[in-house]
């Protein structure tokens, strides 16, 4: 007997238990007899769906932990003007509802059911960057397990605010944030969480993302700060959505074909200054350069200042200053063949001085292989005498001595190799502002 009891009180103890136990899992279990005879019959459900209106808890101080992921399906729009990213996303949410469970041995074997989402109570979680009106179709269903977990799927649409950069256009790289939150609920009814680890969520997404568009998902990276507003503590899930553009249409379309046009103004040095045709090509280099701005204008962002419009700025001046600079030689051609003024001393010794050393290091050049059968004069200089034609010719006519007459040629002379100086130098200038400012814009266009 002594022995007896508290083996029989342990049994009572277990019974009790277990009765215990089995009532507190039966308080809210649907009976289910007959689903697999009768179809699902909604009068089963019909308690759950009554309370559709509350937060699904048994306890009130127990939150309802909500766990999120998302699939970013699309990158429709990015509009740098109005600063929003148009994106396609399904979000899925998870959470538990006590009041839901069956089982699914008494209900022929089903353990899953979709249940039109209007009859349950559903987490209010939106996105806070959102800036339209949700347009989520409201006829969805949710998955339901016999242990009451719930998975609802919803597709949308999701305009969302974002702080874009252009300055690095057609290279750029913008990361926008999509913050998930109760709209209502704070962290003493909803705790949000992470159904998948961010990477798969950036992996899937990456995967699924079938458009070859402008853009391309770089990655997806989560930040989890409880936010405060007011007094309420609301809880929230941050993801910073990184995302690159595709410039190959932009380098293509305007990159290309604008450093042509440069690259020809460039080598439009190299036609001899003393003919006509510097300044004409020049102006139609310039005539096209502006033509083609203006159709490629649609390509660039409407709003803001990127890099690229200060390249074409940059593009576009250089071609005026190289077209002023054929203005100014013509002018100055003219001027010294027709009526060449005295030069100045210090000049012309400077001048012969150059002259000696270009021709010095023109020689040494032809010494190491090159064959020149030129002389030893500044390319184009046999051409300013063919130019100084009518100022021989008007010499001529002038009932003057040789000897002045070759005193004025060599005057002509002696200008017009200032003038090819001058244009060299010019040209090295040109060179090197060019180089050094493409080089600056490459530079920040790579970091
Ligand atoms: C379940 O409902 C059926 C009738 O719909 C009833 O006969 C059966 O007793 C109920 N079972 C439980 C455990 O309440
Ligand atoms: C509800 O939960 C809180 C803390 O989890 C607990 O202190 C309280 O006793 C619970 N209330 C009931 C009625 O179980
Ligand atoms: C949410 O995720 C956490 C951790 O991954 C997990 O423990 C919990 O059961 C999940 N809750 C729901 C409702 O899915
Ligand atoms: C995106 O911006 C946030 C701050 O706004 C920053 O913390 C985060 O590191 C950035 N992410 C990337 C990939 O640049």
């Amino acid at each position: 007997m002594e022995r007896g009891w508290p083996h029989q009180e342990g049994w009572l103890l277990c019974l009790i238990l277990s009765l215990l136990l089995q009532g507190n899992n039966n308080t809210f279990t649907i009976n289910c007899s007959g689903f697999d005879v009768h179809g699902l019959n909604q009068t089963a459900f019909q308690s759950v769906f009554d309370r559709k209106a509350f937060r699904p808890f048994v306890n009130f101080s127990d939150p309802t932990r909500v766990n999120i992921s998302f699939t970013l399906s699309a990158i429709l729009e990015v509009n740098a003007q109005i600063q929003l990213l148009t994106s396609f996303i399904w979000l899925e949410l998870f959470w538990d509802n006590p009041f839901i469970s069956w089982n699914p041995e008494e209900c022929g074997g089903i353990t899953d059911l979709t249940i039109a989402a209007d009859n349950l109570w559903l987490p209010d979680i939106f996105i806070i960057e959102f800036m339209d009106v949700d347009q989520t179709p409201s006829d969805l269903d949710a998955y339901v397990n016999s242990k009451g977990h719930i998975k609802y799927k919803k597709p949308m649409k999701v305009t969302s605010i974002c702080s874009l950069d252009i300055f690095y256009f057609p290279f750029d790289q913008q990361n926008c944030t999509l913050t998930f939150s109760s709209f209502l609920y704070t962290v003493n009814d909803i705790l949000l969480g992470l159904d998948k680890e961010v990477w798969e969520i950036a992996d899937t997404s990456r995967h699924l993302m079938q458009t070859q568009g402008e853009w391309q998902l770089l990655g997806i990276n989560k930040a989890a700060p409880k936010s405060a507003v007011g007094s309420t503590l609301y809880d929230k899930i941050m993801f910073y959505v990184t995302i690159r553009r595709r410039p190959r249409l932009y380098v293509i379309n305007l990159l290309v074909p604008s450093g042509f046009l440069i690259a020809i103004d460039a080598l439009s040095f190299f036609l001899p200054p003393e003919s006509d045709h510097r300044a004409p090509f020049k102006m139609t280099l310039l005539l096209g350069y502006t033509v083609f701005l203006n159709m490629m204008n649609d390509l660039l962002p409407p709003s803001g200042t990127p890099l690229i419009s200060v390249y074409f700025a940059l593009c576009l001046s250089l071609m005026v200053v190289s077209l002023l600079e054929a203005i100014f030689l013509t002018y100055l051609l003219n001027l010294v063949t027709t009526q060449p003024p005295p030069m100045p001393h210090w000049l012309h010794s400077l001048l012969l001085c150059y002259l000696r050393v270009t021709a010095c290091a023109k020689r040494s050049q032809r010494e190491n292989g090159g064959p020149d059968p030129n002389p030893i004069h500044l390319p184009g200089l046999k051409e300013p005498e063919v130019k100084a034609g009518p100022a021989k010719a008007w010499l001529n006519g002038a009932p003057h001595s040789t000897w002045a007459q070759l005193e004025h040629q060599q005057k002509v002379d002696i200008w017009v190799k200032f003038s090819l100086v001058v244009d060299t130098l010019l040209f090295c200038i040109y060179l090197t502002f060019m180089t050094s400012s493409l080089i600056t814009v490459i530079v920040l266009w790579i970091n």
